[in-house]
Order: structure tokens, then C-alpha cells, then sequence
């Protein structure tokens, strides 16, 4: 079998080498129109920080797990073609800031089409709305050349920081694809790749809708618990109840369960609020305005609590900002990767922008260009380089500051020397928590003065 992707991002290059090192007899070709991307694939730098990445994608690649810019090649040479394009939310026209932008993956089809020689299986890999398979198989169809194309829908559920993990040991790999007998016969033969090393009882499949939507749905409950806690986090700061308390007790009844539970300055990702906003707008295609309003009311409470968080730094520095020196503890929008996709830290460093406070920001994996293109971009003007230091130590962005904010829960961020730190701080020194990660009790004994999302300042 070969096996080709379109796509060499944070899904589609870790997918990819998990299958190359659990199916060695297997060709496995990554292309993407990213030369610089392909290029760092194909270095001693992967493009994508992943924790035990490194290892996985060194014993395939150049034995059966290739990098490449050829699309047209790999095309060719595929069984079976994974599509993993990204698919943004729309920035404009009909539907802007709500449906997902399809123009890549109607690209990739039509190239599909164009230059296949023989029958293929394109198997969505893209978080989609339900029915784009529909589109997929009008395009293909109308350009087949007498070729046939099978549609399967397979998304990836790994989490970003886990992915090696996540892909070695899956909860489920989910197939979606026709019940018709070319249907039936795509499906098993994805089932046979994952099969390799995924039991039987956890592959499941389903018809072409139901995958596209248990995607969205998936990741709709997963931010939905988050925003859900996160309410509650406001309620307990000003009840004096404690927020990690209440999701510990309420999370130890087994039908709500502990994990996804911890309040937080916020979700972030590539998913979450994209696929969310994807969802609201197939339940406004549908007329269904209340389901619409249900679930976007998930991202609003998301971008409500950081700017909460903004607020209270705000407030306890009495009043003003502007001028003080102010470390941001992360930029990623998690610990273990160096993706900044929709990141908390990107929103809370604008509005402090605003403020004119004088920024400092140090991520262990995330550099300093993508600092500034995240903020240019987030604020559509050329000013972070100006009103921001990026730093590549923690202790130096702490130097002199009023407040630190942790913002990403790096392992690093528990262990500092925080006497060392509250020493060289202004006083009277701030900390605040926005993943509730540091040892609070410790850092008042120091002498900072702590604030936690979902705990009173009294606390
Ligand atoms: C993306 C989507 O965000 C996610 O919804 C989907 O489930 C998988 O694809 P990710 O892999 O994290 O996730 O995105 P990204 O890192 O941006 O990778 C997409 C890659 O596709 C990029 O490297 C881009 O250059 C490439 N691409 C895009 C093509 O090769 N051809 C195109 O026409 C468009
Ligand atoms: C998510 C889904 O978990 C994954 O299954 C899907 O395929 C893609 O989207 P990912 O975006 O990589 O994965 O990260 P995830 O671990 O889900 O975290 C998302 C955001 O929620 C992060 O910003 C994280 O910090 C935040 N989070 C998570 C919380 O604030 N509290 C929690 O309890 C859990």
C-alpha cells in the first residue's frame, strides 16, 4: 500500500509518522506546498515541537516516511490519499468569523482529480463541516477522468503536547464512509492500516455525517466543560468558595468525571473555538437559532474570562498599568508545544498592550517572530515590537517587574527559584496564576502577593 497526505502540519506530520513506524512495509509520502516547511521536516529541526516527536519520525524517515513538495508525485503514487490542509475560519464575505474557509481542501480535491491515474481513497483528515464530503465527491466526480474516487472521513482526535501518546494509543480512531460496496471496502482497508496497532474494539465506524459531526461535537463538549468551569471560577472569587475545590468534589462523581475540569485563563488551540463557531454556523444554516446561541455562548464566556483576567491585573496594580513592567510566564496555548493558535497569552498581551504596559514575554519553545506575527496580526497593526521585549530566560524577564502572569503551564514555571525571582521584583511583588500551577502558599510566605483564577483574593 502507499500512502500519501496533503498537509505537513501539527496533524497531519505526526499522524503520518505514527503510521510509518507501526506499518514499515507501507509508503508513507507527507507534501505540502510549504517548501520551508518541508524542508524543516526533512532536518534536525522539526517545524512542530511534540514531545517524543523527534524519535518516532527518525526511525522512518527515508526508509518508508518521506517528506516532499511533489504534490502531483505523491498524488500518483497513492492508494490511499489523506487530505490534512488547514481549514481556518472564513475572514470574509458570507459567513466570516463563523464558517470554516474550504478553499485549500477544494483545491486539493480538484489537484486530486487532475492529476490522479488510477481509482483513489481520499480520506478527510480536516476538521469539517458535516456535508463537506458531499462537495469533496461533486468536485472529484465531475472531474474524474473515468477514475473512481472513494470518500472516507477519518479525523484525528490527538491533543497537541500528547500527540505521540494520543496517536500511539488512541481512546478510539473513528471511520466514517458510504455503506455501499466500494464503500465498505474503503473503509476496510483503513481499518487494516490502524488495525496494525489500534485493538479492533476501539476502531469504529460510522457513515460519512456522523464523522464529520462527532468531530465537532467532540471538541464542542470538550470546551464546553472548560467554559462551564471557568463561569464558575467568576462565581467562587467573589463567594470565597475555591474553584479547584469545587471541580475536585464535583469531578469525583464518575458520570462528570475529573479531567478537563481545570480553570484557566482560558482555551486556546487551533480547534476549539474554530470548530465550535463551525458548529454555530451549521446550526444557523439550519435555522436553528437557540442551538446556535447555546454553543457560541461557549466561546463568549471563553473570551469573557480573558479579559477577566486582564481586568484583575489591572485592578490590583491600582488602576494603572501603563509604564510597569509586567512578565508573561508562556505564549503557547499549552505546555509541550510551541503552537500559538488562538493562545490566551495573545489576547491578554494585546489588551495590556492597550494599557501601555511595558511588556515582557518568555516561552520555552515559542520564538520571538511568532510573538510579533501572533500580535500583529491579532491587533491588524505593526506595534509589538515596540511595546514588547521577547526573552530567552526567565529570570531576565522578571528583572525589575511589578507582576509576573502565568499564562502556559510549563513544567519550568513550578520549578523556579522564586525567592531569587521575588528579589529582584518592584515591590510590592505580584503573581498571578492563570493556570494554577505555582505553589501559592509558598510565594506568600516569600512575600508575593498571589492571585488565582476561581479563588478570592482573600484566599
Ligand atoms: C489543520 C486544521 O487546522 C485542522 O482542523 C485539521 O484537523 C488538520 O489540519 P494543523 O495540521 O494543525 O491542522 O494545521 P497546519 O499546521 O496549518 O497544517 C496545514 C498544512 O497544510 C500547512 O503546512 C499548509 O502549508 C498545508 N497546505 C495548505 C497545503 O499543503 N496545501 C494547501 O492547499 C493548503
Ligand atoms: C483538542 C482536543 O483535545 C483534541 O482531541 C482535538 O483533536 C483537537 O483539539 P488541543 O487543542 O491540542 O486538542 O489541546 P487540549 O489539550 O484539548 O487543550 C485545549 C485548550 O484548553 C488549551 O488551551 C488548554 O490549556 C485548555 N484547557 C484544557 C483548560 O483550560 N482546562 C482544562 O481543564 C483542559
Amino acid at each position: 500500500m502507499n500512502i500519501c497526505c496533503i498537509g505537513a502540519g501539527y496533524v497531519g506530520g505526526p499522524t503520518m509518522a505514527m503510521i510509518a513506524r507501526k506499518c514499515p512495509d507501507i509508503r508513507v509520502t507527507v507534501v505540502d506546498i510549504n517548501q520551508e516547511r518541508i524542508d524543516a521536516w526533512n532536518s534536525a529541526e522539526l517545524p512542530v515541537y511534540e514531545p517524543g516527536l523527534d524519535d518516532v519520525v527518525l526511525e522512518s524517515r527515508g526508509r518508508n516516511l518521506f517528506f516532499s513538495t511533489n504534490v502531483d508525485d505523491a498524488i500518483r503514487a497513492a492508494d490511499v490519499i489523506f487530505v490534512s490542509v488547514n481549514t481556518p475560519t472564513k475572514t470574509y464575505g458570507v459567513g466570516a468569523g463563523r464558517a470554516a474557509d474550504l478553499r485549500y481542501l477544494e483545491l486539493c480535491a480538484r489537484r486530486i482529480a487532475e492529476v490522479a491515474t488510477g481509482d483513489k481513497i481520499v480520506v478527510e483528515k480536516s476538521t469539517l463541516p458535516v456535508k463537506t464530503a458531499e462537495s469533496l465527491k461533486r468536485v472529484l466526480h465531475a472531474n474524474s477522468n473515468g477514475h473512481h474516487f472513494e470518500i472516507l472521513s477519518n479525523p484525528e482526535f490527538l491533543a497537541e503536547g500528547t500527540a505521540v501518546a494520543d496517536l500511539e494509543n488512541p481512546d478510539r480512531v473513528l471511520i466514517g464512509g458510504d455503506d455501499t460496496p466500494q464503500g465498505r471496502e474503503a473503509i476496510a482497508k483503513l481499518v487494516s492500516v490502524y488495525a496494525r496497532w489500534v485493538p479492533a474494539e476501539r476502531i469504529l465506524t460510522t457513515n460519512l455525517w456522523s464523522s464529520e459531526l462527532t468531530k465537532l461535537v467532540s471538541n464542542a463538549l470538550l470546551a464546553q466543560r472548560i467554559s462551564s468551569i471557568n463561569s464558575i471560577s467568576a462565581l467562587c472569587e467573589v463567594t470565597g468558595a475555591d474553584v479547584s475545590e469545587v471541580a475536585r468534589a464535583a469531578g469525583r462523581d464518575a458520570r462528570i468525571g475529573p479531567r478537563f475540569l481545570n480553570a484557566s485563563v482560558g482555551f486556546g488551540g487551533s480547534c476549539f473555538q474554530k470548530d465550535i463557531l463551525n458548529l454555530v454556523y451549521l446550526c444557523e444554516h439550519y435555522g436553528l437559532r437557540e442551538v446556535a446561541d447555546y454553543w457560541e455562548s461557549v466561546v463568549k464566556i471563553n473570551d469573557w474570562q480573558k479579559d477577566r483576567f486582564v481586568s484583575r491585573i489591572i485592578r490590583t496594580l491600582f488602576n494603572t498599568v501603563a509604564g510597569k513592567r509586567i512578565a508573561l510566564l508562556g505564549f503557547a496555548f499549552k505546555k509541550d508545544t510551541n503552537d500559538t493558535r488562538e493562545s490566551a497569552a495573545i489576547r491578554v498581551a494585546s489588551a495590556l498592550m492597550d494599557e501601555k504596559a511595558d511588556i515582557v514575554i518568555y516561552d520555552p519553545k515559542v520564538t520571538a517572530v511568532e510573538v510579533y506575527r501572533d500580535l500583529d496580526y491579532a491587533r491588524g497593526d505593526q506595534l509589538a515590537r515596540e511595546a514588547v521585549q521577547v526573552v530567552d530566560d526567565p529570570y531576565t524577564a522578571l528583572e525589575g517587574a511589578h507582576a509576573l502572569a502565568v499564562l502556559t503551564e510549563w513544567d519550568v514555571f513550578r520549578e523556579l527559584d522564586y525567592q531569587r525571582v521575588f528579589d529582584k521584583m518592584k515591590k510590592p511583588a505580584f503573581a498571578f496564576d492563570g493556570r494554577n500551577i505555582l505553589d501559592h502558599q509558598n510565594l506568600r510566605k516569600i512575600g508575593f502577593e498571589v492571585h488565582v483564577i476561581g479563588k478570592s483574593p482573600a484566599l
